[in-house]
């Protein structure tokens, strides 16, 4: 049973490899939602110019995760599967969102200062605008839950303060043109469960990221189960047994990062791994992470390298999609313009 006033919009962006963190912080959950929701999952290939993508990689990228999102589960017929760029509502209400948010509010964005590092004179207008447009991504569907990994928080609470400055700021004309109040729903974020920030296998006080130079830091869904099986073994651990509660997970950030993995990957949580791990040795638990991770992946990567050896399928999938998507959101769009202001013309 989907709910009607509820639907859901995430997206990732076709940014080089998929990992184990886009995986249970988003992709895995996605596939959970739809069997309560009305879903958009976006391919947001917008943001990924942010920064500079080679044209033949980008599109390869595209199919790539559009694949991911099939293989692990999304329905593209049932729900919405398509690729940002295609349905131009997110370019156009971006724009006025760029009109709503306030500087102050984006210069307060953590994800900039890490993107944009030291040469912040040198990164692209894009780049600094990017919440505006995931803002504009979730609100041309008036979507209501967004599943998202924990790094994306920030910029989920930056959307909610565009819709309700937009609802504000156009109380009177949202009015006049018959539209509920609250025009813009407030988008909650669905940010739950056990690996809401997977770490890096070589820090574990760091995020599992596609931009780490090294490939030992994360597990990409194209690694296959050797490569899979080496650097489980090779995740860094501290040289005490596992904790026996989660409360001394907290001053072990490696030991609560693979246990959070087990967790997610096995659909329980912590306490319940801890039960029947705590004070085993990280070997024999590593192993034990090598068999659930290469169980449940394995049929993910390999589905995916179908799924990317027939790319008609995939392009047909996002064509349907962002027609489909295109439907909703012009309707948004036309509703903006008249709050707005803008003369429809003859
Ligand atoms: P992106 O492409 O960086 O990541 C896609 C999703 O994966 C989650 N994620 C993680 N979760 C747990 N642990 C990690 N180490 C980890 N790394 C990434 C992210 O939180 C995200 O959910 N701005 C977004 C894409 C976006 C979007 C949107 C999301 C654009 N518009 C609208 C939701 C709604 C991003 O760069 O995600």
């Amino acid at each position: 049973m989907t709910n009607a006033h509820a639907r859901v919009f995430s997206g990732v962006q076709p940014t080089g490899n998929l990992h184990l963190g886009n995986y249970l912080g988003a992709i895995k959950r996605f596939v959970e939602l739809q069997e309560r929701f009305d879903c958009l999952y976006c391919v947001v290939d917008l943001h990924a110019i942010t920064v500079w993508q080679d044209p033949a990689e980008l599109k390869r990228s595209i199919r790539e995760v559009a694949a991911a999102f099939l293989a692990a589960g999304v329905d593209g017929e049932k729900h919405i599967v398509f690729n940002q760029s295609q349905v131009s509502a997110h370019a156009e209400l971006a724009w006025i969102f760029n009109c709503v948010a306030r500087l102050g509010w984006l210069n307060r964005m953590t994800q900039f200062k890490e993107k944009a590092g030291k040469d912040r004179e040198n990164a692209s207008v894009g780049l600094y605008a990017y919440p505006n447009l995931m803002a504009a991504d979730i609100l041309a569907y008036r979507a209501t839950h967004v599943p998202v990994g924990e790094d994306q928080k920030q910029h989920l609470e930056l959307a909610r303060d565009i819709a309700q400055k937009f609802n504000n700021d156009f109380s009177k004309s949202i009015a006049e043109n018959g539209l509920p109040e609250k025009f813009f729903p407030q988008p909650e974020p669905l940010i739950a469960g056990p690996a809401t920030r997977v770490m890096s296998f070589r820090d574990g006080t760091k995020k599992m990221s596609k931009s780490d130079p090294s490939d030992a830091s994360r597990i990409n869904l194209t690694d296959d189960a050797d490569k899979i099986a080496a650097k489980i073994r090779k995740a860094k651990t501290d040289p005490l047994p596992l904790p026996e509660t989660v409360e001394d997970l907290k001053t072990r950030p490696e030991a609560d990062n693979l246990v959070g993995i087990y967790a997610a990957l096995a659909d329980t949580d912590a306490a319940a791994v801890l039960a029947e791990y705590g004070g085993a040795q990280f070997s024999g638990f590593k192993q034990a992470l090598v068999d659930l991770t290469v169980a449940k992946l394995s049929p993910i990567t390999a589905e995916m390298s179908r799924l990317v050896a027939d790319p008609g399928h995939i392009d047909r999938v996002l064509v349907s999609g962002a027609e489909r998507a295109s439907v909703i959101a012009s309707e948004t769009m036309r509703n903006v313009k008249d709050i707005v202001g803008f003369v429809r013309g003859a």
